[in-house]
């Protein structure tokens, strides 16, 4: 974790999300081991790193005992990480149940299965109980370790409910609040029983933002149309007090990722690589095995892609790398069975007695692995079905400036304003449009692939992780002190 190399700077950062860099595993009563954590919040913020910053967040971890607590409070004190407490039932009813299984489905535009439907809906109300209370809880931890002049800045949809609480404490606190993940149209966020609620209490923040202009469009018309408030083209006015609303889209440390490909054991491990794919060309998925990232129908369009393409059958492999996440909600745990069945299918296909063309991976893959495989990867497939902004996307820009592989992106996902033009867009919905852009892909010229590589080089060079940061926190400090001079006049 990097995260504890901040170099002071300016002045105190406080992020606040629901997940710490590094989650906790128990080794004995008071001893714990740190990993990181996987997702591409975590992977923005360790990018940045020119503030003096502290994270507030939940370990990912019960621990009922005061022994535990303080040795694990210690533990991530080294990494300048303050840890929230969450006991079980917060968590079923907070993480898996509101977070996971009610906002995050409905901000991406999938429904409720079927038969979930009415159980959550007789569930909605004692887990937007414990979502409120889970959030009380981060703003009593970020209230006890603030200090005035800090910046507090909210992630993601965990914590809609904590500007709110931060300004009942102190209303001169600067709270920024910002969303990873798409804010819907105002005609889905208006079906959500706690839609006001959630609204208003995101609009108490001074500063909320979002990676695209889109999201940034459909929170301000819900604010309009479910909360009758006015949308202005600097955010939303309600009785004089304006909340500036603002894109700010998201980069990675590009940096970072191009150095690693300089290191020794990286290059040792690009070599086995080639090695081991020799004769093949090599397709490459990243993910958190969620249902976003759309990786049935990705599977489903190279399966389409291989019946009516004999001849690359032998020639091509596709790894899917997917890291499991959110274990204990049900629906992510059919969509693991899910995917296994339509690999071994796959593979049991095409496969032979000496390869399969699919190799998945239940795992998550540390970073130098994944450079190495990144470096050598000759065509990308990210197909979310929808995505805040994908940084998986990005990482694979970063590694790809030898080789010059194509990135095949949904269109669903945020990254596909920024990478559109270098990228071949598709509808992942669409399995016979992704199968013919992976034979386009692949038999793409080295010249177009060279000009399209550079337009997408370019972005991820210069939109980076702390440039997204230091405009984000800037623009807050602007917007408070503005906020104090209408106020005085
Ligand atoms: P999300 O935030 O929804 O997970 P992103 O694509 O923005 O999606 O970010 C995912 C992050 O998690 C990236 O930094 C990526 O490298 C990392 N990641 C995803 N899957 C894996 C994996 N199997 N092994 C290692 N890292 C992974
Ligand atoms: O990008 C959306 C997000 O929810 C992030 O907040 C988080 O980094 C990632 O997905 C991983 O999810 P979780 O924290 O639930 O494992």
């Amino acid at each position: 974790c990097e995260y504890q190399d901040a170099r002071p700077l300016r002045q105190r950062l406080l992020v606040v999300a629901n997940r710490l860099p590094v989650s906790a595993v128990r080794r004995g009563e008071d001893s714990w081991s740190l990993e990181i954590s996987a997702g591409g919040l975590v992977t923005a913020l360790l990018g940045v790193k020119e503030f003096e910053a502290r994270w507030i967040g939940w370990a990912g971890v019960n621990v009922p005992d005061e022994i535990g607590q303080k040795a694990l409070t210690r533990a991530l004190a080294e990494k300048r990480c303050i840890p929230v407490f969450l006991d079980e039932e917060i968590v079923h009813q907070y993480y898996n149940g509101y977070c996971n299984n009610i906002l995050w489905p409905l901000f991406h535009y999938l429904g409720l299965p079927q038969e979930d439907r009415l159980a959550t809906t007789r569930s909605f109300q004692s887990q937007f109980a414990a979502y409120k209370k889970a959030n009380q809880m981060f703003a009593d931890v970020v209230n006890k370790h603030y200090e005035e002049g800090d910046v507090v800045w909210c992630h993601d949809y965990h914590l809609m409910f904590l500007p709110k609480c931060l300004k009942e404490y102190n209303s001169n606190m600067k709270v920024g609040w910002f969303l990873h993940t798409p804010f819907p149209s105002s005609e889905i966020h208006r079906t959500l029983p706690s839609r006001s609620e959630l609204l208003r209490s995101v609009l108490a923040a001074d500063l909320v933002g979002f990676h695209t202009y889109d999201y940034a469009r459909h929170f301000v018309s819900a604010c309009t149309r479910i909360l009758g408030l006015e949308g202005t083209p600097e955010g939303v006015e309600d009785q004089g007090r304006l909340t500036r609303v603002a894109a700010f889209p998201i980069g990675i440390d590009s940096d970072r990722f191009i150095r690693a490909l300089e290191v020794p054991q990286v290059q040792d491990h690009i070599k086995e690589l080639k090695e081991r794919f020799s004769g093949r060309k090599v397709m490459l998925g990243v993910d958190r095995l969620d249902m976003i990232k759309g990786i049935p129908q990705k599977i489903l369009a190279f399966e389409k892609f291989l019946e009516e393409n004999s001849h690359w059958r032998d020639k091509v492999v596709l790894l899917q790398i997917a890291v499991p996440t959110r274990t204990d909600v049900p629906e992510y745990q059919k969509l693991t069975s899910q995917v296994h069945e339509i690999v071994g299918r796959i593979n049991g296909r095409f496969g032979t007695l000496t390869a399969v063309p699919i190799h998945h991976l239940d795992r998550s893959l540390d970073f130098h692995a994944l450079c190495a495989l990144y470096a050598v990867t000759d065509v990308a497939l990210v197909t979310s079905l929808r995505d805040g902004m994908n940084l998986v996307s990005y990482e694979f820009v970063a590694c790809q400036d030898s080789k010059k592989g194509v990135l095949i992106l949904s269109e669903f996902a945020g990254a596909a304003q920024s990478l559109g033009a270098g990228a071949i867009l598709v509808n992942p919905w669409n399995i016979t449009e992704v199968a013919d852009s992976i034979r386009q892909a692949l038999t793409m010229s080295c010249e177009e692939r060279e000009k399209r590589h550079r337009h997408n080089f370019a972005h991820v060079k210069t939109h980076t992780a702390q440039e997204w940061a230091e405009t984000f926190v800037s623009e807050l400090n602007d917007t408070v002190i503005e906020a104090q001079l209408r106020t005085r006049q």
